[in-house]
């Protein structure tokens, strides 16, 4: 069978940037997302192998085996799953609406842990590559948008744990941008305003680097060293210096 790249979340932001990335060099593509006209519009644009499409809400129930049987459909088995598709939500834990809150969970974590499982013998059988996508929010604790940052860390030690399991079978490999300058704040709340003063990084330097590190078989990539410097000093600064900062960022000023 043939082998496909899977991409999650590949209509918006890191996804389109990945897929494009991916795409050029000469990957045959899967791309999911809710927003058809976007996934149509970045399949027409790609050059090479033509994309196959799922437009699906991967919160649904039953979506991720729609995803695989799409695959089968079309004769093609995964090769790469880039778990990309994700969203956050800032504001109080006790303000926020429990179902939103919720559904946020289950995208983020059992979505992509679920994708993981259903898809793992295809990684396998194709000695594959598995690319998660978390962030610098899994090193601190992040009020203001805590569940979110509770979820990244999740996805950031589900993926170093399984780096090491699957070592001979599956490069897996963890990518947790910082800032990026993506429509991710304006969906989650933050005005937009505010984090251009924090010099988001571009979507396409995050998925480069992601790609690269994907396929050098490393573990955790960290793109831009100032991100790179934070992720370090987690583990040594105490945590309640930055507390502050993200909980004023994230709930102080909302647009
Ligand atoms: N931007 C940042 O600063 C930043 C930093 C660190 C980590 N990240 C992570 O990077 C990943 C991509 O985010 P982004 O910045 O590129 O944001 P984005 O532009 O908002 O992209 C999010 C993607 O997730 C998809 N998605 C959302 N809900 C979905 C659902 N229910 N079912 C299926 N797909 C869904 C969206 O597609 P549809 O809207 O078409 O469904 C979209 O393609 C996320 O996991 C995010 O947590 C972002």
């Amino acid at each position: 069978m043939n082998h496909v790249t899977v991409i999650t979340g590949a209509s918006s932001g890191i996804g389109t940037e990945l897929a494009r990335v991916f795409a050029r060099n000469n990957h045959r593509l899967l791309l999911t997302g809710r927003n058809t006209v976007a996934l149509e519009a970045l399949a027409n644009e790609l050059t090479g192998a033509k994309p196959i499409v799922l437009v699906a809400d991967l919160t649904e129930p039953g979506a991720a085996q729609r995803l695989v049987d799409t695959l089968r459909q079309n004769d093609v088995s995964a090769g790469i799953l880039v778990n990309n598709a994700g969203y956050g939500l800032a504001g109080r834990f006790a303000d926020l609406e429990g179902a939103s809150q919720l559904n946020m969970l289950d995208l983020n974590m059992r979505v992509l842990t679920e994708l993981t499982y259903l898809l793992l013998p295809d990684l396998v059988a194709a000695k594959g590559r598995l690319l998660n996508v978390a962030s610098t929010a899994a090193y601190f604790p992040g009020p203001g948008m805590a569940a979110y940052y509770a979820s990244k860390a999740y996805v950031l030690s589900l993926s170093e744990a399984l780096h090491q399991e699957l070592k001979q079978q599956v490069g897996v490999t963890v990518l947790c941008p910082g800032t990026t300058a993506t429509v991710f704040f304006d969906r989650a709340g933050i005005n937009p305003k505010l984090i251009k003063a924090l010099r988001p990084m571009s979507p396409l330097q995050v998925a480069e680097a992601g790609y690269r590190g994907l396929m050098a078989g490393r573990r955790v990539v960290v793109p831009g060293w100032h991100n790179r410097l934070l992720a370090g000093v987690s583990g040594v600064i105490p945590h309640f210096l930055f507390m502050s900062f993200l909980q004023h960022l994230q709930t102080g000023r909302r647009k």
